[in-house]
């Protein structure tokens, strides 16, 4: 792993919320034994909003995005009642690895890209597709293919074209091939990191990330993309990049951004 990578990890808010929870530990054990001294002794559920007040606390202190607070406070509780839920319901330990491991191959490296899995939709889907020019063939790549709803609409609205999804995490590149195979589909689904594709090789690039992903992703663009291409992102706008076109997808809020090269 490069120096780059390993110091991104590092930085990732899930990562920077994990070493504050550890911090908190000795603080909720210090805070635990005064009160107890005190004669104010906790139950274990008063020990882990303790736990979590102070992750909380610290977590502001650290400046980690304003929501992380809540999910500090309650994260303690929060696995407590799991446990004890588990305990109620004779839960055998396997069926949390079993949700763990779901998720995991589900959220892969979300802790790190901050883009989890959400899908678009039909609205979108026909927004893009009458944005492609139908007078020649395209290469079209969805950076982030999910569960390829998109990339598998395409490629069946336009033989001519050639149409590619590339995903990280495994579960939904797994599902999105299955389902290309399955109907029979030219779609192709690559598992990796878009950060490692060329995006000169595409006449189209779609995106549906999120906002902490938009910066680096116009810094790749502009290097790499060719004259005549486009970059499209749904939902999601580039801070100081003002798009040529944007377009209602049906629910006012959410906009496709489009910018040509
Ligand atoms: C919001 S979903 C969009 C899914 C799909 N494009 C759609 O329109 O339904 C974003 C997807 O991007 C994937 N993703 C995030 N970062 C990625 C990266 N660096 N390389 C490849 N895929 C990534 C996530 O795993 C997730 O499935």
């Amino acid at each position: 792993m490069s120096a780059a990578a390993s110091r991104r990890i590092r930085r990732a808010p899930a990562i920077r919320a994990l070493l504050l929870q550890i911090l908190a530990f000795p603080l909720m054990l210090a805070t635990v034994w005064l009160l107890a001294r005190a004669g104010m002794p906790l139950s274990l559920f008063g020990v882990t909003l303790v736990q979590g007040a102070w992750a909380a606390l610290l977590s502001w202190r650290a400046g980690l995005a304003s929501w992380w607070r809540a999910i500090q406070f309650q994260f303690p509780p929060a696995l407590l009642l799991a446990r004890q839920g588990a305990d109620a319901l004779a839960l055998p330990p396997a069926a949390f690895l079993a949700v763990f491991l779901f998720l995991l191959l589900l959220y892969w490296s979300t802790f790190r890209t901050q883009v989890p899995y959400y899908p678009s939709g039909r609205r979108v889907w026909d927004a893009v597709a009458a944005q492609l020019p139908a007078d020649r063939p395209l290469r079209i790549v969805d950076i982030g293919s999910g569960l390829g709803g998109l990339v598998l609409e395409l490629a069946g609205r336009r033989p001519d074209c050639e149409v590619t999804g590339i995903e990280l995490a495994p579960l939904p590149w797994l599902a999105s091939s299955l389902r290309a195979r399955l109907a029979g589909s030219r779609a192709r689904f690559l598992r990796g990191d878009y950060e490692n594709l060329n995006f000169g090789n595409f006449d189209v690039v779609f995106a549906y990330l999120s906002p902490a992903a938009m910066d680096a992703l116009w810094r790749k663009a502009a290097a790499e993309m060719r004259p005549g291409s486009v970059l499209i992102s749904y939902e999601f706008t580039i801070a100081g990049r003002e798009p040529e076109q944007r377009l209602v997808t049906g629910d006012s809020r959410k906009i496709l951004y489009i910018w040509h090269f």
